[in-house]
């Protein structure tokens, strides 16, 4: 097992994102309807939370329900906002504890309106918080982003406000709805999935990726520690060859 102690300080990335899924299965194996993963879930998000603030994590972003979750049975849809609702009145006294300022992305606008009030409250409220930047994914989709700042960007061209020949992958950045949040370095997804499922299509370019058997209701701490273990290990060359990177370190130190 991996403890905090073995991590490198120095070499921790400065924003990680998570996939947290297999709930349903979670409950499931232990004959119960898949609601009750969900519920289980937050414990795992509060441990998640701390262990990254405690860390010195600047930026954790998690992927709490999907564009493509609307389709899911009206039920589960249900109880998963009433979670939702309940989980953000509940934590916000966490989150002020720990130092952890609250931001969510996606199509904010499509969530019931109770949410959307309780979720912009938090928001306000942890507003002035110095420490991890707890990013929430909600209604969100990878294609609904990029498609909506290609909307905006041709509606600013139209008005003359900007010229397409200045378009380049930097301003593009500006119309996404991470606009003010730099790339992950890790992407860690539970359950054993291998796929990315419409989340940050931009913004992965470069993400190290991290895969998981473990279900996201039994994610904690120790698990989080053996991804950063793995992705310390792992030599980013963003195209460049072996050589270069090792090159480049040592004539830094
Ligand atoms: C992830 O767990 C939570 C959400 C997508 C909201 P799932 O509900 O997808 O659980 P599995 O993948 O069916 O086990
Ligand atoms: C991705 O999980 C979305 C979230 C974790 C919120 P899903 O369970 O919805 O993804 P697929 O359907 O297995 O790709
Ligand atoms: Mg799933």
């Amino acid at each position: 097992m991996i403890t905090k102690e073995q991590l490198e300080k120095e070499k921790l990335p400065n924003h990680i994102a998570i996939i947290m899924d297999g709930n349903g299965r979670w409950a499931r194996r232990k004959g119960n309807p898949r609601v009750f993963g969900h519920k289980n879930g937050v414990a795992a998000v509060r441990d998640t939370v701390e262990a990254c603030a405690e860390l010195g994590i600047n930026y954790l972003t998690l992927y709490a329900f999907s564009t493509e979750n609307w389709n899911r049975p009206r039920t589960e849809v249900d109880a998963l906002m009433s979670l939702l609702l309940a989980t953000i009145n509940k934590e916000t006294k966490t989150l002020l504890e720990n130092n952890v300022q609250l931001r969510a992305i996606g199509d904010l606008d499509s969530l019931p309106r109770k949410v959307s009030r309780e979720l912009k409250e938090a928001i306000d409220k942890t507003h002035g918080n110095t420490g991890l930047k707890l990013v929430l994914a909600l209604s969100y989709s990878a294609r609904w982003e990029i498609v909506n700042a290609v909307k905006n960007m041709v509606s600013e061209a139209g008005k003359g406000l900007i010229s397409i020949d200045d378009i380049d992958v930097n301003n593009f950045n500006h119309y996404l709805t991470t606009k003010d949040i730099p790339d992950p370095e890790l992407l860690i997804r539970t359950s054993g999935e291998t796929r990315i499922s419409n989340f940050l299509l931009w913004q992965l370019a470069y993400t190290e990726m991290y895969f998981t058997e473990t279900l996201w209701p039994d994610f904690r701490r120790e698990h989080l520690y053996a991804a950063i273990a793995d992705y310390q290990c792992r030599e980013r060359r963003f195209g460049k060859t072996s050589e270069q990177i090792t090159d480049s370190v040592n004539s830094n130190s």
